[in-house]
């Protein structure tokens, strides 16, 4: 037998064996100052692309001061306890009735955090005879809540509705047999390319098979549809969504996150979804906030526009100069570039050092060897110049990579490091 962190010593994990060379520039970075389109990082004034602040709340002088204002208040603690014992509040019934307004569902729950909140969702719709068909591309937190699952599960190829149709199948015989039901679950958009669930063909599928459909709009609320209120209002068919998912982290810049669905399945998911039974009240800090930012959604439809003016100037920008955004139909904005991983580090430190250029960068094992994703996020207190400078250095890196540059540096830092 071997002690439990012998292992634990010898292999850092999938990410942490990276820790050496990453860690404080490629993951954990800092960035300083108000959260907006310009920020520090080590020291240097950047552009930020890679922040969710889709709306520009984060740093909004009324948001602020709402904060500000029920932090004066109640402090950070109120209410004590989960919302079954102690932590419930008027406000929080009134958060939710506005949010089940806003995504047109009849109720609302709120959740302390999405990630641990939609994992309780999907462990509490379902049991151990019911069946799960998921999209192959799910974000963590869905494949952390099909792991609670005790019964079978299906994943379908992403966004492929021919594979979802065949996992249907299976499905729906085994439910047959178990006397279960099925539940499919897909995202609003997928926030690493940006593609929208295919909401509508999956709806449609619902004349020939019998499930119901669980929807992770945390892109999507916000940012799309005529209102706002998400992937299902853009593709028309927000009524086929039977349970819809949000958070705050993105749009609403704040913690928190929310289910809507019909009053008799939220008044199930109440008394049901273990990480908010045995979990501390959302804080009324964010309560008072997520209301406030909420009004804002409703009655500020200029924040949406701007943003959408800046992400068609940035992804029309990238497109006229030949890069590879792949098949975005959100305001995510993925770059696509050939190289291996050093190059990728080299040329994210280029964009970083020379270009004032801050933009996440996701490599292999999250997308196939060999490519670059850069992935963009506009938000609407970008600027035109913010736009134009960024297509020129984009242009600049993308010359440097195919000229051979990044790989150079990155020999002569592997070389210097005796590798
Ligand atoms: C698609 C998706 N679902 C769920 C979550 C988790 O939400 P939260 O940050 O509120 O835990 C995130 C990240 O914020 C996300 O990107």
């Amino acid at each position: 037998m071997r002690d439990l962190f012998d292992r634990i010593k010898e292999n850092k994990g999938p990410l942490g064996k990276w820790a050496s060379q990453a860690e404080g520039y490629f993951v954990f970075p800092k960035l300083e100052g108000h959260i907006s389109n310009r920020m520090k990082f080590n020291g240097k004034d950047v552009i930020t692309w890679s922040i969710n602040d889709y709306l520009g709340l984060a740093n909004h002088p009324e948001v602020i001061k709402a904060d500000a204002d029920a932090a004066a208040e109640h402090g950070a603690a109120y209410p004590m306890g989960a919302r079954m014992m102690s932590g419930h509040t008027d406000l929080h019934e009134q958060l939710q009735n506005e949010l089940a307004a806003f995504v047109k569902k009849e109720a609302a729950y709120l959740l302390n955090f999405g990630y641990q909140g939609i994992m309780s969702a999907i462990d509490a719709l379902v049991t151990k005879d019911d069946i799960i068909v998921y999209d192959v591309d799910s974000h963590a937190c869905i494949i952390d809540g099909v792991r609670l699952h005790m019964g079978k599960r299906f994943t379908y190829q992403h966004n492929d509705m021919e594979s979802l149709e065949k996992n249907l199948e299976r499905a729906t015989k085994m439910a047959e047999q178990t006397g279960g039901g099925i539940l499919v679950i897909s995202e609003g958009v997928f926030g690493m390319r940006g593609e929208q669930g295919r909401l509508k063909e999956i709806a449609a599928l619902k004349k020939k098979f019998n499930f119901r459909l669980l929807v992770d709009d945390a892109h999507g609320f916000g940012t799309l549809g005529a209102t706002g209120a998400g992937a299902g209002e853009e593709q028309g068919v927000q009524d086929d969504i039977d349970v819809y998912f949000a958070t705050f982290a993105k749009s609403m810049a704040g913690i928190g996150a929310f289910l809507a669905a019909d009053q008799e399945i939220i008044d199930y998911l109440k008394y049901n979804l273990r990480s908010q039974m045995f979990a501390k009240s959302l804080p009324m800090i964010f309560v008072k906030g997520a209301l406030k930012r909420l009004e804002m959604l409703r009655t500020m439809p200029e924040l949406k526009n701007k943003l959408w003016e800046n992400v068609n100037a940035l992804q029309s920008g990238l497109k006229e100069r030949g890069f590879d955004i792949g098949n975005t139909q959100s305001c995510v904005t993925p770059v696509y570039l050939n190289g291996s991983i050093p190059e990728a580090m080299a040329l994210v430190k280029d964009l970083r050092e020379n270009y004032g250029i801050f933009c996440s960068i996701v490599v292999y094992p999250v997308i196939p060897k060999g490519l670059i994703l850069l992935r963009m996020i506009p938000t609407a207190t970008h600027t035109m110049q913010d736009i134009e400078e960024t297509l020129e250095a984009f242009s600049a890196i993308r010359s440097r990579l195919e000229n051979g540059t990044y790989k150079r540096l990155s020999q002569a830092v592997a070389m210097a490091m005796g590798e």
